[in-house]
């Protein structure tokens, strides 16, 4: 049954096909989103990279940068890598993190033969760079962000069961009433 593996697929991909990424405050990350494809004519390629809130972060329009439609809070904030784009690699850079940043961020790649979308999430690591006074500022922070990551892990674990599930009722069904309906015309006949 194709169709009951194309939906788990996409299930599965929309659901939990996010990259973890970890930043700190006042630090940097680099959020990867890259396409498989790598002899890529560039303009004929668009990126746009979206955080939680549909916000505009950053921009590729037929192959060139573009802000002007950046929100405000990325202002100088966020950068790519031009050198890379032909090897199909957008990733961008955030600098200068801060709590606010923390959340999802989709990338979506649109292109003559192929569009894909990418989601990272990015988790703010409360320690900043600063060494001196960890240890009671991890005692407080950790068991919260680390509960973060167990309720995250839990719900698409959770999702991905409850979606195989559904779908292999869903499968079950459809095979039955499509192997029944002959057999059962077929005692009403005899
Ligand atoms: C983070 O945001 C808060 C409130 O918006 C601000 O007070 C603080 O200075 C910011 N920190 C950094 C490192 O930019
Ligand atoms: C994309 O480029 C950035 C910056 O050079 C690099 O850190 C990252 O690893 C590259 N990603 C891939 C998939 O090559
Ligand atoms: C935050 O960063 C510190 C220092 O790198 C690390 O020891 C700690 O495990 C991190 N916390 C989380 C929740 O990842
Ligand atoms: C560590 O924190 C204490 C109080 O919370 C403060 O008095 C002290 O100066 C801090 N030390 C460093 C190295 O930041």
């Amino acid at each position: 049954m194709p169709d009951c593996v194309f939906t788990i697929k996409v299930c599965v991909i929309s659901v939990c096909l996010q990259v973890p990424v970890e930043g700190f405050i006042g630090g940097s990350v680099v959020l990867p989103c890259s396409s498989a494809e790598h002899d890529l004519k560039l303009q004929d390629i668009n990126v746009l990279w979206r955080d939680k809130g549909s916000e505009t972060v950053y921009d590729i329009i037929k192959g060139k940068d573009s802000v002007e439609r950046q929100d405000p809070r990325y202002k100088n904030r966020a950068e790519t890598f031009p050198e890379e784009y032909e090897r199909g690699n957008f990733s961008l850079k955030l600098i200068n993190l801060n709590h606010t940043d923390a959340g999802e961020f989709n990338c979506f790649i649109t292109h003559s033969s192929d569009s894909k979308q990418e989601t990272v999430w990015l988790f703010i690591n409360d320690s900043t760079a600063e060494k001196g006074n960890k240890s009671t500022k991890q005692e407080n922070q950790e068991p919260g962000t680390q509960s973060d990551w167990i309720t995250i892990v839990l719900i698409c674990v959770c999702t991905i069961f409850i979606l195989l599930f559904a779908v292999f009722i869903a499968c079950f069904i459809i095979r039955r009433i499509r192997t029944q309906a002959p057999y059962i015309g077929g005692t009403v006949a005899n």
